[in-house]
């Protein structure tokens, strides 16, 4: 097992435990190296279902359960873990039948311990801070990561520092960093600012925990073996998710390269990356058919999860589009509102920027880009409780009012 520079034009190879999270020749970003030896994958199949029922901690986790596809470094007892990743794939006909598709399903990952998908990618990556031996990590944040982050340094005994843009947070996800006893640094700017600073100055002592950091990329890619298991291993036509920093993207993409190389599956679901169309430096670059990055100085949108002009993984977000055949879109602050509110009504609810999914599935619908009768699978990415003042926003403009009258 080690690290390798995510450039495949580039050989550059590390040792599985040097801390660098980019290439020392390139300046690309670090992957971990998944090397298929010779084993019964599809055997893996039917330990991992088995694994449901054990009592073991390890097994309880719905990312160590596919514990196969992690760096197999760490002790049992070191591991440390919220029994993480044990998330429903939920039946969604409002929503279907609001997009114009026959049949969508969610996969909710805000229903993670601390209320977001970041908690898959943490489990792994605390594990090997603390295998390690780092005593601090840091990272900067929109919000979600942060608790996340405090959440599992403090299961750990590490501590921890988030770097927020002042101001430009919810306050639900504030108050969960402050509770898991974080050091909480709010600093002038947007997201790209904070992290680049971050980059910049607090080098040294602590360890990053952003998505740029190779073992979140595992610990995330594991929702997808996840869900492949939900659907008996039938891939659907389409996977659909937000897109911010893009490491969610990366790591999905990692991940459906890694099960069609182990032939777990068959066929490789397209991925459809979605932004709000004042965030979406991505969507700009794809359309521009260049490989330079569109960044944007002043990202806006109202989802400040995914409020983000300078996306660190866009070239590693790129290569699973195209491995997968994927495409972006962006939607309208309009969009999303409704969509969300939609997706409210079905009992579910989620956090602004996972309500993009829904906006931009409907658009591709009427743009007549999407099948009615795909198969289509959404992530949703955070919990409804983590940006409530949104919610109360939306209810005094005519968005969500709007949004009930159509699914009723
Ligand atoms: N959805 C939610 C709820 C998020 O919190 C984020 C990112 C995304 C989608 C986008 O995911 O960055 O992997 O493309 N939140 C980060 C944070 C940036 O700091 O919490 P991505």
């Amino acid at each position: 097992m080690y690290l390798q520079c995510s450039d495949r034009r580039c050989s550059t190879v590390l040792d599985i435990h040097d801390r660098s999270l980019s290439c020392r020749r390139c300046g690309n970003l670090l992957e971990v190296a998944f090397e298929p030896e010779l084993r019964d994958w599809p055997g893996l199949k039917r330990i991992w279902w088995e694994r449901r029922v054990s009592g073991v901690p390890l097994d309880r986790s719905g990312i160590w359960r596919f514990r196969e596809f992690l760096p197999d470094l760490y002790r049992p007892e070191e591991v440390v873990t919220l029994e993480e990743g044990n998330v429903p794939l939920l039946s969604a006909p409002r929503s279907a039948a609001y997009a114009g598709l026959k049949n969508l399903r969610f996969k909710h990952l805000g229903w993670n311990p601390t209320g977001s998908f970041k908690d898959g990618g943490m489990t792994v990556a605390i594990t090997h801070a603390k295998y390690l031996g780092v005593t601090q990590v840091a990272c900067a944040s929109t919000g979600n990561t942060a608790a996340s982050m405090a959440a599992y340094a403090a299961r750990a005994g590490i501590s921890a520092r988030v770097y927020l843009p002042q101001g430009a947070i919810s306050k639900a996800k504030l108050a969960q960093s402050v509770d898991y006893g974080a050091e909480i640094v709010q600093v002038e700017g947007n997201f790209d600012s904070v992290l680049e600073h971050l980059l910049r100055t607090a080098g040294g002592e602590a360890y990053f925990l952003n998505s740029i950091n190779p073992f979140r990329i595992e610990g995330q890619k594991i929702f997808i073996l996840g869900l492949m298991e939900q659907v008996d291993w039938n891939p659907p036509d389409y996977i659909v998710l937000p897109g911010g920093n893009l490491g969610n993207a990366s790591a999905f993409g990692k991940a459906l390269d890694e099960l069609k190389a182990t032939n777990l599956i068959g066929k490789v679901p397209r991925m459809v990356v979605v932004q709000a169309e004042g965030a979406n430096p991505f969507v700009r670059t794809w359309r521009s058919g260049t490989e330079s990055l569109q960044v944007l100085s002043e990202p806006r949108t109202a989802a400040s999860a995914i409020r983000i002009g300078a996306p660190r993984s866009w070239k590693k977000a790129l290569r699973a589009l195209q491995f997968t055949d994927g495409m972006c879109l962006d939607v309208s602050e309009a969009e999303i509102a409704e969509a969300k509110a939609t997706i409210g009504r079905e009992g579910v609810g989620c956090e602004p920027a996972s309500a993009t999914t829904l906006a931009g599935i409907r658009k591709l619908i009427w743009q007549g880009q999407l099948d009615r009768d795909a198969d289509v699978v959404a992530i949703l990415t955070g919990h409804m409780l983590k940006d409530p003042d949104y919610v109360i926003r939306m209810r005094e403009s005519s968005v969500g009012d709007l949004a009930s009258r159509r699914s009723t």
